[in-house]
């Protein structure tokens, strides 16, 4: 049986309650507590029906993570539910035993810092600013973009002022819950069972593709222009992203998951991206510029092989990040799989998008690392022909920016190149 429920506060209570946080503690303050107003076991259930749509941790982990004040719970659950039931979440809330942190962290942050300029990016990597001839693939391969500090600053989890940040404005809708055989409502409900990897992996396939699925006319994410609603977009892949993210928040995972889960994230920005880059979408999403490169970086932070370098390089180059983009472009080229194109086309992206003043020295790189490839064996079987007029692309782009005798340097490890593909 339930115990019996302490007597519901008045108003006046309440205000006095709100009001106590604003105020010096005065000892002996006769005021209880917000959270012993509430019965926690009625606020789990009031959080899994009236928020657990929109926040995907739907038990309120993410609440209790990222330690919003009593006062602020309240506020914000005031928003959805009577003064009873608001009581009893902040009750709740408080009941969940999680690590807990301030709202403020912005997950993820490369190195846990955020830098504030692009030549401050190339100071603290390479002590100058210049993309250091000594560098080699195991070098390079040895930069965790996890770890490496930069200047875009990741999403904070809530923010009630922007849309720079995790938590989606709307539940997942029930249009691509339920689409066809109703296979993404299935699959999440027994991620919801289970709580297994296995099972929030494949919840995420079927969450993911659900958003650009042609045959429903409700999917948001749809690759024909025509058909696109970037704003609905954006905002279900944050709820994916989100739903993703706290898992990896509640078992304590920094590290690469899967790619159903990070790729996600590379996909906000790339729905942002549509929205710069294609006539009529202008305000649609706002700060779609910091959108696309923030959400990509995330992405691509966590899978480095993954992703043609052109999507974020181009957006990092936009937002006066050159040196940003040709750490990038190299930095994914070093972890390409074996017998991929990607590789070239990355060398072609190192003067087309990377910083002026390092096109000799990041070609040079990039032209190298293809060689020890082709020494080792790898070579790009499906497409050579695509392969050799990458390298010659980026012979070409690349002339403007050096002078004749760096030319000279880059024709012969071109020629070098070709000769081998
Ligand atoms: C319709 C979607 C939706 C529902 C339902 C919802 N929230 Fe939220 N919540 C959000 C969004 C979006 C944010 C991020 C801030 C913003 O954009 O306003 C947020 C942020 C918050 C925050 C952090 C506020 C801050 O200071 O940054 C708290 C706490 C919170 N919600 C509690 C709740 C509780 C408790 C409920 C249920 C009673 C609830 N929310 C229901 C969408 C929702």
């Amino acid at each position: 049986m339930k115990a019996p429920r302490s007597p519901r506060p008045s108003a006046v209570l309440l205000a006095l309650a709100l009001s106590a946080c604003t105020q010096p503690t005065v000892p002996g303050d006769e005021n209880p507590p917000l959270v012993d107003l509430g019965d926690p076991v009625a606020g789990e259930l009031a959080f899994r029906q009236e928020c657990g749509t929109c926040h995907a941790s739907r038990d309120g982990f993410d609440v209790a993570h990222f330690a919003y004040s009593d006062t602020t719970i309240l506020r914000r659950a005031l928003g959805h539910v009577d003064t009873t039931a608001a009581l009893d979440i902040v009750a709740h809330v408080r009941s969940l035993e999680v690590d807990r942190r301030s709202p403020d962290v912005r997950i993820f942050q490369p190195g846990g810092e955020i830098l504030s300029n692009d030549l401050e990016f190339a100071t603290g990597l390479f002590g100058s600013d210049s993309w250091p001839d000594t560098l080699s693939t195991a070098g390079l391969r040895a930069l965790d973009p996890r770890e490496v500090p930069i200047a875009v600053a990741f999403p904070v989890w809530s923010d009630e002022e922007s849309n720079r940040d995790w938590m989606p404005d709307n539940a997942f809708p029930d249009a691509l819950l339920d689409f066809g055989d109703g296979d993404v409502r299935a699959r999440l409900d027994e991620y919801r069972r289970t709580s297994s990897v296995q099972d929030l992996i494949s919840a995420l396939q079927v969450l993911g593709a659900a958003d650009r699925e042609e045959g429903n006319p409700d999917a948001p994410c749809v690759e024909g222009l025509d058909r696109l609603s970037p704003a609905e977009c954006f905002d279900v892949r944050r709820w994916v992203s989100s739903f993703g993210a706290q898992f990896m928040l509640r078992h304590d995972l920094d590290g690469a998951v899967h790619n159903a889960l990070h790729d996600v994230w590379w996909d906000i920005g790339h729905v942002a991206r549509r929205t710069v880059l294609s006539d009529g979408f202008e305000g649609e999403i706002p700060n779609a510029l910091e959108n696309w490169v923030t959400w990509m970086y995330a992405g691509w932070a966590f899978e480095p092989e993954r992703h043609a370098s052109f999507y974020l390089a181009a957006g990092l180059a936009r937002s006066e990040l050159p040196r940003h983009a040709t750490f990038h472009v190299l930095r994914a080229q070093v972890s390409r799989m074996e017998g991929s194109v990607a590789p070239y086309v990355d060398a072609a992206n190192v003067p087309r998008y990377g910083h002026e003043p390092w096109v000799m020295e990041g070609l040079a790189f990039a032209y190298q690392h293809l060689l020890e490839r082709l020494d080792a064996g790898d070579r790009p079987v499906d497409d050579l022909a695509q392969a050799r007029d990458e390298v010659g692309t980026a012979y070409e782009l690349a002339v403007p920016f050096v002078t004749a005798a760096e030319a000279d340097t880059l024709r012969g490890l071109r020629d070098q190149i070709l000769g081998e593909l």
